[in-house]
């Protein structure tokens, strides 16, 4: 069995700034976009057959040509994202074949640099039989729950909480009924499935996974690049 991939890519990336949308954004001389799919590539026990990518409406044709070439055998396809990111997500995932396919993952293309043991201990624990896995990594601050008027109405236990990245991974027919009862404001794919009453594995995460999200995040993009390449 095989393994699809889903990379909603069609944000703006408001918080990122600049004119152009996040998931085009350049470090190392190459679209964060690139730097994902090369990660899901090389994550070879995954075994990637296909890939949909969801893009800003008017860019699939461009998008298509920019990443052909590191696709190798894996199928391309490219599509027009929604609204939120659940929207694109759930475009992309019609167009993922049923035949054939063992896992599904969903991984933001803001999360360029993932490492590839932290992909195969996703595709491996749904392989085993989790039907929703998700990387995760301890959280470093303390969180607090606020009120409307930014009062802090509590301070959950640290020990608990861990922050959460992509690829998570599903069981095919787990994420495809989880998208199609269509929860409003889901931040992520497990969220939905949660809501279904699935249990959601967390396997460990890397701090490399990190979101893109805020200028500063490039230069610390910019500067793991620059090791990794030494
Ligand atoms: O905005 P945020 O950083 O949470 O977005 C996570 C991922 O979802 C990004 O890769 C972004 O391009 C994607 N996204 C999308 N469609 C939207 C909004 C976000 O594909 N409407």
């Amino acid at each position: 069995m095989s393994t699809a991939a889903i990379i909603p890519a069609a944000g703006l990336g408001l918080r990122l700034g600049g004119e152009t949308p996040k998931a085009f954004r350049e470090v190392g001389g190459d679209a964060l976009l690139v730097h994902a799919v090369r990660g899901l590539k090389a994550a070879s026990a995954a075994d990637l057959v296909c890939l949909v990518v969801a893009v800003p409406p008017g860019t699939e044709e461009t998008v298509t040509k920019e990443l052909t070439p590191y696709v190798g055998d894996t199928r391309l396809l490219v599509v027009a994202g929604g609204a939120e990111r659940s929207d694109s997500v759930r475009t992309a995932l019609e167009l993922v074949p049923v035949e054939g396919i063992d896992c599904i993952l969903v991984h933001d293309a803001a999360r360029a640099f993932v490492p590839v043991d932290a992909i195969e201990r996703v595709v491996a624990a749904v392989r085993a039989g989790a039907k929703a896995v998700v990387p995760a990594v301890a959280v470093t601050d303390t969180i607090k729950q606020v009120g409307p008027t930014g009062e802090v109405v509590a301070t959950p236990d640290r020990s608990t909480l861990v922050a959460v990245q992509t690829p998570q991974g599903f069981a095919p027919d787990v994420l495809r009924r989880a998208h199609a009862a269509g929860v409003v404001g889901a931040t992520d794919d497990a969220m939905l499935c949660e809501a279904l009453g699935v249990t959601v594995l967390t396997v460990e995460g890397s701090p490399d996974a990190f979101k893109v999200t805020r200028p500063q995040d490039l230069l610390l993009a910019e500067a793991l690049l620059a090791e990794r390449r030494l």
